[in-house]
């Protein structure tokens, strides 16, 4: 039996470069809000499924102009960073890092201060279609906690890290943990109460071991925040390779590019989501692949401070799973919708390259742009793969999180799409947040 049955047209990516098209299905969601059975229009048990979930109050009919898309998953995001968003992205990295987000960051130590920005972000990216957020809180393990339980309150399924770093060179005193074992200890006993806190929602929130990124820690603590991660076989984020300065300090200080550092530390494992990544090389790419670790792709972000484009295409097709990010707020938009867009921007002008002077053969980097199909799936499929979850997809098996989305608004209502395809890529160019009317997270309406 179903808790509840929807019916309605939506889309949903197969693989990275197909999507499919479901016309007036029946998608059935259990107790437990995993799809147990998705009917199609065709099948000879629509008509008696659809009947007898009317009859019981429990089918949801979309409206004319609706549709059904996945949940996103927006695979990292500074939630603390929120009230800069937009704020001081003409400045280096570093700058930005050293005069504002390290200051602002350190204000969130206050339960108060932090309950309100935390609040309004979850809120915000809920209402902007994200079911699944991997976020940074702060190096405060109380205030983190308060994260992760907006997200279960607010009914997002929040993957929560509280933030080790405590190298004495490079990160100010006034936001550094104590010492390695400070930042080791408070990882664990943060993740022992996040996993307290999961068991209240449905959806739940998880817990994540979360090294800034190696400037920002001594070799010890990452060596035993790689012994935390794995005695409790928890979730792991960072930064790798971002920008020309952050690639070369790794390489200096490491002798090795940061993805091979971190699996020094025993932090590259299947529960690995590295953000940014653009300054990888093709054995650091085989090296993802080979453990499994995902790359969340940042492309706004990128933008501002990255000095390079990802080159998603070459490292998708060396078998690095990747994932799609805002990073707020090195990119200022909380909408995954905005990263879609810019992570096809971005593929391309790695095609074509940007320098009008430079003969059109030397100028850009052959076979890097990458479809709106692929941009898709990366924001929803592929942030599953990397959280071993099955998310975005309307099959069997899938948990059922869905964004419910009205076409008579901000879009032209003048139809000349060739495909069912286009109908999708508009939306996805032109989709605004008051475009999406309903949120739905593990089969349960949260917006
Ligand atoms: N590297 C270390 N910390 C950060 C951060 O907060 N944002 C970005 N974009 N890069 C980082
Ligand atoms: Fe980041």
């Amino acid at each position: 039996m179903f808790k509840q049955v929807i019916q309605g047209s939506g889309f949903y990516a197969v693989d990275k470069e197909h999507v499919t098209f479901l016309e007036q299905c029946l998608i059935c969601i259990g107790e437990d809000g995993v799809i147990q059975d998705v009917v199609l229009k065709e099948s000879s048990q629509y008509s008696k499924v659809k009947m007898e979930y009317m009859r019981e109050g429990k089918l949801k009919v979309l409206g004319e102009n609706q549709m059904l898309l996945p949940g996103f998953v927006d695979l990292h995001i500074h939630a603390a960073q929120w009230p800069q968003a937009g704020m001081a992205l003409d400045r280096p990295l570093e700058v930005w890092l050293q005069e504002y987000t390290f200051p602002l960051e350190a204000k969130l130590n206050d339960i108060e201060t932090a309950y309100g920005i935390y609040s309004e972000i979850v809120d915000s990216t809920l209402e902007n279609g994200t079911t699944t957020a991997m976020y940074f809180a702060t190096i405060d393990k109380e205030t983190s906690l308060t994260l992760s339980k907006l997200c279960g309150e607010k009914g997002q399924r929040g993957f929560v890290g509280v933030v080790a770093m405590d190298h004495k060179e490079n990160v100010p005193e006034y936001y550094r943990d104590a010492s390695e074992s400070v930042s080791a200890s408070k990882t664990a006993q943060f993740i022992q109460q996040v996993r307290e806190v999961e068991k209240r929602y449905p959806q739940k929130v998880f817990p994540v071991v979360t090294p800034r990124f190696i400037p920002a820690c001594s070799d010890k603590a990452l060596e035993k925040l790689g012994e935390v991660a794995h005695e409790y076989n928890g979730y792991i984020q960072s930064h790798v390779s971002e920008s020309d300065w952050e690639h070369e300090y790794v390489k200096n200080r490491m002798g090795m590019n940061d993805a091979k550092a971190l699996d020094r530390f025993g932090l590259l494992t299947p529960k690995t989501v590295l953000a940014h990544g653009n300054f990888l090389d093709a054995s650091d790419a085989a090296l993802l692949a080979e453990k499994k670790a995902s790359i969340a792709h940042c492309p706004l972000s990128n933008s501002y401070f990255a000095n390079g484009v990802l080159p998603v295409r070459r490292f998708m097709e060396q078998g690095v799973n990747i994932g799609l990010a805002t990073d707020i707020s090195g990119g200022y938009s909380p909408s995954m919708y905005q990263a879609i867009r810019h992570a096809v921007l971005s593929s391309k002008m790695l095609e074509d390259g940007v320098n009008p002077s430079v003969q059109k053969e030397e100028r850009g980097v052959a076979n890097s742009s990458i479809t709106l199909n692929t941009a898709f799936y990366m924001a929803t499929v592929a942030g599953g793969i990397a959280l071993d979850m099955k998310l975005g997809k309307f099959e069997k098996g899938y948990i059922f999180d869905g964004q419910v989305v009205d076409l008579s608004i901000n879009l032209p209502q003048h139809h000349v799409e060739k495909s069912m395809e286009d109908r999708l890529h508009r939306f996805l160019l032109l989709a605004q947040r008051e475009n999406i009317k309903e949120v739905w997270v593990q089969g349960n309406q949260i917006k």
